[in-house]
């Protein structure tokens, strides 16, 4: 069993809590810890993510059975008896492996197996909080460093650090060096995280994973711990190559956006339907262009590219230029409001979407936020938006307002009857209203 293996998850944010429930409910004690999350030994009320339907209840069943603890820091943590032991869990999955720290075999003895690796590490020290950037684009991971900090009296030898927190390439292995000074027998790997906010608890199980450690035994313990309960596929490799592959997929999203993004700005200059060209566009067998929106928002695509660019300024042209120009577009909507504003004397305008991308909850980093704030200095502004709280109807805010401003393209607004747009001046920088 797992049970005796004790999984430290520090940070309960979007990534650390539905991975503690997960956790959990897979045979694991974890303790939880998070100064903001939580209060006493509860979970505070607004810890919940609303996002995450399945999060309330699987938290529930796993703090009623006593399978997760959480408290504010490490210290307040009771200690167990952290004996390691054979783990005979037996995930076994219907994968298909090739790669040399996987085996090809799928079956209850394999199965065993390598759940029989977790036998070799003590216990598991998590890592999801936040990695952000400052004021001038550069890595700000003060918040890791105090994380690890925080643990680095707890480690002994043989534990498992696991970053998930997305963090530029050499920043595990800097973190490995600096911990191995004391405690030469520990391992240190980076897992990124792919969810997406919504279905996490389903991609949690159910994604890829790529697993890096800083050296052998370390990439072969975290396989073996991420193989005891996901379903997805476990891909093994070093820790900066893990580090760079989250990186390199969201400058990869950026960079496709921000295409769609500079030909739409091009497309209204020259007086053609973006949609339609993109639509046309795409016909060919080899092209798959995105739709432009209002710029970027989210987690992880305006922040990740960033420690790209930083780590190679004079290399990284194509992905900062990505990031100017998703930022540019931001500022071009803007302008393109306020002149119609200004051309038409308008009073009042409704923007529709507020959200960083369609048909999610979430206003994190949202770039239609951000375009709201700064319209609502040069006149009224409607805001809707079925996902936020107290919005106006889109009935209401057309009835008041001169010009319709599509920001967002959630699905329900395709169902505004299109009686309710006439006479209006219909600004369309999303799709919101094909
Ligand atoms: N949210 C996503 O969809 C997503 C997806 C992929 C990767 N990531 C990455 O995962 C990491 C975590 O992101 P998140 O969205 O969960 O962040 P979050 O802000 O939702 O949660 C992070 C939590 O960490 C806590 N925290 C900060 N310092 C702490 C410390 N020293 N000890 C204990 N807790 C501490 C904070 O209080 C917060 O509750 C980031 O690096 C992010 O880039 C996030």
């Amino acid at each position: 069993m797992t049970k005796n293996k004790i999984v430290y998850a520090i940070g309960l944010g979007r990534i650390g809590l539905p991975m503690s429930a997960l956790l959990a409910t897979r045979g694991f004690t974890v303790h939880g810890i998070d100064p903001n999350k939580v209060e006493g030994r509860k979970i505070r009320a607004n810890g919940f993510d609303p996002l995450e339907p399945l999060l309330e209840q699987t938290l529930k069943g796993a703090l009623e059975s006593q399978s997760l603890h959480v408290a504010t820091h490490i210290s307040h943590v009771k200690k167990h008896s952290e004996k390691p032991v054979l783990s005979l869990s037996g995930s076994s999955k219907a994968t298909d492996r090739e790669e040399p720290f996987l085996s090809s075999a799928d079956n209850r003895e394999e199965g065993m197996k390598k759940n029989s690796r977790l036998q070799f590490f003590r216990n598991v020290f998590l890592i999801a909080v936040p990695t952000l950037i400052d004021q001038s684009n550069r890595p700000d991971l003060s918040q890791l460093y105090l994380a690890i900090e925080s643990i680095q009296s707890h480690l002994e030898s043989e534990d498992l650090v696991i970053i998930e927190s997305t963090c530029p390439i050499g920043t595990t292995e800097k973190v490995a060096s600096d911990l191995k000074k004391s405690i030469p027998n520990l391992y240190v790997a980076h897992c990124p995280e792919r969810v997406i906010p919504g279905n996490i608890f389903h991609e949690l199980v159910h994604n890829d994973r790529v697993v890096g450690g800083v050296d052998e035994p370390s990439t072969l313990h975290a396989t073996a711990f991420y193989e005891s309960f996901i379903l997805g596929r476990v891909f093994s490799t070093d820790s900066r190559t893990a580090e760079g592959v989250k990186l390199a997929e969201n400058a990869y999203r950026d960079l496709n956006i921000a295409f769609a993004n500079e030909l739409s700005m091009i497309a209204e200059k020259k007086g053609v339907d973006i949609h339609e060209l993109i639509q046309l566009a795409n016909r060919h067998p080899r092209v798959q262009i995105l739709t432009p929106g209002a710029g970027v928002g989210g987690h992880c695509i305006p922040i990740d590219p960033w420690y790209l660019v930083h780590s190679a300024p004079d290399l990284a042209e194509l992905i900062s230029t990505s990031r100017a120009v998703n930022e540019k577009k931001v500022r071009w909507i803007i302008e393109q409001v306020k002149e119609n504003v200004r051309e038409s004397q308008a009073k009042a305008i409704a923007c529709f979407g507020l959200t960083y991308k369609a048909n999610v909850p979430d206003t994190l980093e949202s770039p239609a936020l951000q375009i709201i704030e700064e319209l609502e200095k040069v006149c009224e502004v409607l805001r809707v938006d079925p996902y936020v709280s107290k919005p106006y109807s889109p009935e209401e805010a057309l009835a008041h307002a001169d010009i319709a401003v599509g920001l967002v393209a959630h699905d329900q607004f395709l169902q505004i009857p299109s009686k309710h747009f006439s006479g209006k001046i219909i600004l369309d920088f999303a799709g919101a209203f094909r």
